[in-house]
């Protein structure tokens, strides 16, 4: 029989236990500790709350929590040979942890798992080091409660379920080189992401949008009409390309939720009192070309006709794939918005990080965007012999770059809170006996306001040209990208606070380290975003970003609330 939250908080201590005896195996403290917080305003703050209790018990409770519980117990589809496999791994968890292998038997979506996704989940979790296993265990338990919460409490996960599989079937798309290895990559204008600007498009007029294109510089663009003509327009949308071997969520999942509460709208034969601009963006991550934000910026007029001449790793310029793709370099400029005909821009977006999900909530409000800069930077030295050249006479570029690697990261943690990496780094054309004559290395400098940020970067290019003066190398430094910090619209922040309270969902409010298309809208228009939780400790830019349609569904319900409390808001 399903249970509802109104139930669990009117009956007597004992019948309210016995109703949540069920998700901690053999550990009814969890939920007598636990209902000392009733009543409850929903299932998030209940869920919350297990964690709550569970967090703050002893150490050896909390082991002892993990002792009790079953092993996996459905391992019907096993064949022996697998099941052998899978008796030897557990041993040698047991072994090495001191508590059984616990894991929930679903993936984020609630389909079970295969016996293989459990060989291979069980073998990467026994390279964890003791301290993080520990806590992934607790994680798998707090999952195993989460899913029979649901299965107790009946909900239906239909939008999510929905929303998750959007993004499945929308990573069937990749770019040659990482298709036939089963990686997602889809880079600006390839044939991958042009197929994926279709199928965002076939779905949006699926869901009832009544206007639906590809724009020139290759965002969708799906509008819902409001019930008046001259109504005023709220923009949302975010990123479906990718950086390499990516998730399958960063970017998507804030095009697909919009979807989801544009078709909802539509089924209910509902207009809002203002439009609602879904976009898809084409281009976020700046993969191919070193131009970034290049469909965002263009809404703001912010596409500079210099990067048609930029080329990719092919030699192929912006201009020609723009072309080859059939969009209309000429209508650019005619793509940026009039600000004032908009009322803001929201963005929902995976968290990429491990804040949410270490503190076990669902959704989080964003204050405000970390500033960044990027460059591409080029270090000349001397090309000569590896074994005759002796080490005092070198001009390595190499260990220059080397040598800046470290400065970036010593300056960054000075900060506590900015961040400075080197993500691409070359010896073009290098030997194994040759002293490298030239590296390219690429440079992505963050904080949490610009003044932080332009310090680091002063700090950074000193060390720079210290370092090529001292070693006698030249150097190039070409700027591919500034964005401002974005801090969140305070009244737009509120809009996506009351909506997650309203949800019953406890409020949590926090910065972005990660960039986003809000940053660029910022320009002109107010805008705040809603972080959505990642499973795997929020692990992004990485093949197992993952979230749960629990918390999609969440982030879907959210936003038609945000809708609906807007259209009240606004004058018919
Ligand atoms: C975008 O993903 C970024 O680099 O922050
Ligand atoms: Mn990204
Ligand atoms: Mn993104």
């Amino acid at each position: 029989m399903v249970s509802t939250l109104e139930q669990l908080n009117a009956a007597g201590d004992d019948a309210a236990a016995a109703m949540l005896d069920n998700l901690y195996a053999q550990s009814p403290w969890v939920a007598r500790q636990t209902l000392q917080a009733r009543p409850f305003r929903s299932l998030a703050q209940l869920q919350h709350q297990l964690r709550h209790v569970v967090d703050r018990a002893d150490p050896d409770t909390r082991l002892a929590l993990i002792r009790a519980q079953p092993e996996l117990a459905d391992v019907t589809d096993f064949t022996p040979d697998a099941l052998t496999r899978l008796q030897q791994l557990r041993a040698h968890y047991s072994d090495r942890f001191g508590f059984p292998f616990v894991l929930a038997g679903r993936d984020p979506r609630g389909v079970p798992l295969t016996p293989q996704q459990i060989i291979d989940e069980l073998v990467r979790r026994l390279d964890n080091p003791a301290d993080v296993e520990h806590q992934e265990a607790l994680r798998s338990i707090h999952r195993i409660a989460e899913i029979r919460l649901g299965g107790d409490f009946g909900i239906d996960l239909s939008t999510g379920n929905d929303i998750w599989d959007w993004h499945e079937a929308l990573s069937q798309h990749s770019d040659p080189g990482y298709a036939e290895k089963g990686q997602l990559t889809v880079t600006y204008l390839t044939d991958a992401h042009r197929a994926c600007a279709q199928r965002i498009s076939q779905w949006m007029r699926e869901c009832g949008f009544d206007e639906v294109g590809i724009d020139a510089v290759g965002n969708v663009v799906g509008r819902y009409r409001a019930d008046r003509a001259d109504a005023p327009t709220l923009m949302t949308g975010s990123h479906y390309d990718t950086v390499r071997n990516a998730g399958k969520y960063d970017g998507r999942l804030g095009i697909f939720v919009p979807m989801a509460c544009v078709r909802e709208l539509h089924r209910q034969g509902q207009r809002l009192p203002y439009h609602l601009e879904v976009i898809g963006f084409a281009e976020e991550e700046g993969q191919r070309y070193r131009a970034t934000f290049l469909g965002s910026g263009a809404l703001i007029g912010d596409f500079k006709s210099e990067w048609l001449d930029q080329k990719d790793a092919q030699g192929i310029t912006l201009r020609d794939a723009m072309q080859h793709a059939g969009l209309r370099i000429d209508d650019i400029p005619a793509l940026r918005r009039d600000a004032s005909r908009y009322l803001g821009f929201i963005e929902v977006h995976i968290e990429q990080g491990p804040v949410l999900f270490e503190m076990g909530l669902p959704l989080g409000v964003v204050t405000s965007i970390n500033g960044s800069v990027r460059y591409m930077v080029q270090i000349f030295g001397m090309a000569c012999h590896a074994g005759t050249t002796p080490m005092d006479r070198r001009r390595d570029a190499a260990t220059a770059t080397a040598e800046l690697a470290l400065y970036v990261e010593r300056r960054a943690a000075q900060d506590g809170d900015s961040v400075g990496t080197i993500g691409m780094l070359e010896v073009p054309n290098g030997s194994i006996n040759v002293v490298p004559g030239e590296c390219r290395f690429s440079l992505d400098l963050r904080a949490p306001s610009d003044p932080q940020r332009d310090a680091l970067v002063n700090d950074v290019l000193a060390e720079l040209a210290a370092i090529c003066q001292r070693r006698g190398l030249r150097y190039t430094l070409e700027e591919t990208m500034r964005a401002a910090a974005a801090p969140s619209d305070p009244a737009w922040q509120l809009r996506w606070e009351r909506a997650v309270d309203a949800l019953g969902v406890p409020l949590y409010r926090m910065p972005s380290g990660a960039g986003h298309d809000a940053m660029k809208l910022h320009e002109v228009m107010p805008q705040a975003m809603l972080f959505v939780r990642g499973q795997n400790a929020g692990i992004s830019h990485n093949p197992r970003e993952s979230t749960t349609s629990d918390d999609i569904q969440l982030a879907a319900f959210a936003m038609q609330r945000l809708l609906d409390d807007l259209a009240n808001d606004t004058p018919h």
